[in-house]
């Protein structure tokens, strides 16, 4: 063990990645052994990665070209300890969010190199205690946001205009024809839609506003420039302002310990009664129980969610809700997108394992270490 934190292990990362050349492109790592009563035979060893969830078999099979390849088709998550002895003496993972990578694990998989999230975000797993370790981590940025959007409209379209609930209503033979009174819901267009965090998948978001009519306000940590408010036809306003005057509130903030509760008791004292409450980002952003008591309260109107504080469970009392849409965290579910973030992880871990630095890197301070 190194006498600095994760010393040994941050060298390991940096001589990997400092010495390309010395790993083939397949990086095969040949053996030499003798065997009784036979000439020197050269045996060719795959370094081993594991694949902890199902996955498309197109990214199963491109990562057989280069590895000798664990894959946990089954579906079921490993538990912790099932996940530790799975990953030990394997320098490469491709994970999925219900796998937790933390200090404890990285701990007893001192063999890894590379943990490929497929997955924008990458909250469960502890990236200060992998940089430490000298191990990288890569998610699957860019390839899901505009499906992440469409998803995010989704979900408002079907709060505001309670299609779940007429579905529901149709399916069970309630409907014994036209009424004026019906299933009346909220008008999209022309309304205001606040959105919240103004990245890749935000923008998405605003731009869809357009065809809406709509007036966009934005928050963030940051505001955007200029040009960038033009383009998405957006405007920079603080957390209260947005929260007293959207009709529409939609988050696309990560979850860090600072985002966590973003919403609680006094921001939903905040919003309009007739607002709607859009989340595809990550569920703890909002205080769950708090959102529980502002549409039983009548503090807000409804909410459309994707992501809940301890998937895959939610707060009771959602699940009896009219006003709210539930989805089972499937923002970015369209066949091409998650096929594209499989393959993304896949040519991390390809680069990661052979000692190149993965196109998508989370923690690229752990090569300057
Ligand atoms: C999904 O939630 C993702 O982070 O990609």
């Amino acid at each position: 063990m190194a006498t600095r934190p994760g010393g040994a292990h941050a060298a390991k990362a940096r001589k990997h990645l400092t010495h390309p050349v010395r790993v083939n492109r397949l990086a095969l790592v040949r053996v030499l052994f003798c065997a009784p009563m036979s000439p020197h035979k050269e045996v060719l060893v795959r370094p081993k990665v594991l694949v902890s969830r199902k996955v498309f078999d197109e990214a199963l099979a491109l990562l057989g070209k280069h590895f000798e390849v664990e894959s946990n088709q089954r579906d079921v998550p490993f538990t912790p300890v099932q996940l530790v002895k799975k990953l030990q003496g394997k320098p490469g993972a491709i994970v999925l969010l219900t796998d937790i990578i933390d200090d404890r694990l990285l701990a007893q998989c001192p063999e890894l190199k590379v943990v490929c999230n497929v997955a924008v975000g990458y909250n469960n797993i502890d990236v200060k205690a992998a940089t430490r370790r000298g191990v990288m981590v890569c998610n699957t940025p860019g390839v899901l946001d505009d499906t992440t959007a469409d998803f995010a409209w989704t979900l408002l379209l079907a709060a505001a205009r309670r299609v779940v609930e007429s579905d529901t209503f149709f399916r069970t033979g309630k409907w014994q024809g036209w009424g004026l009174m019906q299933f009346t819901g909220y008008d999209v267009h022309h309304k205001t839609l606040g959105v919240i965090g103004l990245g890749r998948i935000g923008k998405g978001v605003a731009r869809r506003a357009k065809g809406f009519d709509m007036r966009v306000i934005y928050t963030d940590v940051q505001r955007a420039d200029e040009a960038t408010e033009r383009e998405y036809g957006v405007m920079y306003v603080d957390k209260r302002t947005l929260l007293r005057e959207s009709d529409f509130v939609s988050l696309h903030i990560p979850l860090f310990p600072e985002t966590r509760h973003y919403l609680s008791d006094p921001e939903f004292a905040l919003m309009k009664k007739t607002a709607i409450l859009v989340n595809a980002a990550r569920g703890p952003i909002v205080d769950e129980k708090a959102l529980v008591k502002a549409l039983k309260e009548g503090k807000i109107a409804g909410a459309g969610l994707d992501v809940y504080e301890k998937e895959p469970k939610c707060e009771r009392a959602l699940i009896s809700m009219k006003n709210v849409v539930l989805a089972p965290h499937t923002a970015s579910a369209s066949i091409e997108t998650r096929t594209k973030m499989a393959m993304m992880a896949v040519q991390n871990c390809i680069a990661g394992v052979n000692g190149q630095r993965p196109p998508n890197l989370v923690n690229p301070e752990v090569l300057a270490r």
